[in-house]
């Protein structure tokens, strides 16, 4: 039986010790070593850091998709052995199915857990019209804009009902207009469906502007990981004093202000 998400907002994360060793060329590159995280249920944490730094990595392992060598990663208490029902990812591309609907393709998730097809398309239908596709449900993923394949991707996370989301770079490919429309709809649906968020992005301002935390990582190996809490109410102002501050706070982090 599926239910409405309930106030009981779920979506604990914690991660100890974790490491993790890539072998190129028979030499060993250790990405993440003795690394420690605590995400509180229904927090928005970004993780920010150079290109190679190893976020996509982090994720990965977050998701199940990457085994770690060694740690140990809980949600609400119990060690993930592999990817799970309470979460589900987000890639930089929404990866649909081409000969299915945008309903068929958000229904999909639920189809294959069993659910019967009526079932799953009511559900489906009331994420679609969530991420503000309502009228669009008919349509094949080649009639969508790169915008609105991304909205059917996050439909048909949301459709599973995770308790954690994790999105590498969603937003990445979308032109800039489209972007900030997409942070501002990612917010809504994040505080709607009180839904426990990961995203990695290259975006310093998306940081600012999607998470509780931002979460650096270090430019070199084997450095500090480092945290910074943003303290703004929501819906955020990118112009304001203080939003401008943790921007250039970030830039500055990465030796770049
Ligand atoms: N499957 C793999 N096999 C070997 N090495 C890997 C593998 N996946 C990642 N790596 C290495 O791990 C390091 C971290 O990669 P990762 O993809 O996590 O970086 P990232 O922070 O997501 O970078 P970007 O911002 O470019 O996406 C890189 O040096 C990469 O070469
Ligand atoms: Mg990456």
């Amino acid at each position: 039986m599926m239910t409405l998400a309930s106030d009981n907002v779920r979506g604990q994360v914690t991660v100890r010790d974790l490491t993790k060793t890539f072998t190129i060329n028979q030499k060993a590159l250790t990405v993440l070593k003795g690394f420690n995280l605590d995400i509180r249920p229904g927090e928005c944490l970004t993780i920010v850091g150079a290109s190679g730094s190893g976020k996509t990595t982090l994720l990965r392992v977050l998701a199940g998709l990457e085994a770690a060598d060694g740690g140990d990663v809980q949600i609400d208490g119990r060690s993930i052995t592999g990817v799970g029902r309470e979460r589900a990812v987000i890639f930089q591309e929404p990866r649909l199915l081409p000969w299915l609907t945008v309903l068929g393709n958000v229904a999909f998730g639920l189809e294959v857990r069993g659910e019967p097809r009526k079932q799953a398309e009511e559900w489906a239908r009331r994420y679609i019209s969530l991420v503000g596709l309502g009228d669009f449900g008919d349509a094949y993923p080649k009639q969508l804009s790169g915008g609105m394949a991304q909205r059917v991707g996050i439909a048909r996370a949301l459709t599973v009902q995770p308790e954690i989301l994790l999105l590498d770079e969603p937003l990445g490919a979308l032109d800039a207009m489209t972007k900030i429309t997409m942070q501002e709809e990612l917010t809504r649906i994040w505080s709607e469906e009180r839904v426990t968020m990961v995203v990695v992005t290259h975006d310093l301002e998306e940081a600012v502007y999607l998470g509780d935390r931002v979460l650096v990582l270090p430019k070199e190996r084997g450095g500090a990981i480092r945290f910074l809490d943003i303290d703004l109410p929501r819906p955020r102002d990118r112009s304001e004093p203080r939003f401008v501050k943790y921007r250039e706070d970030l830039l500055r982090e990465f030796g770049l202000h």
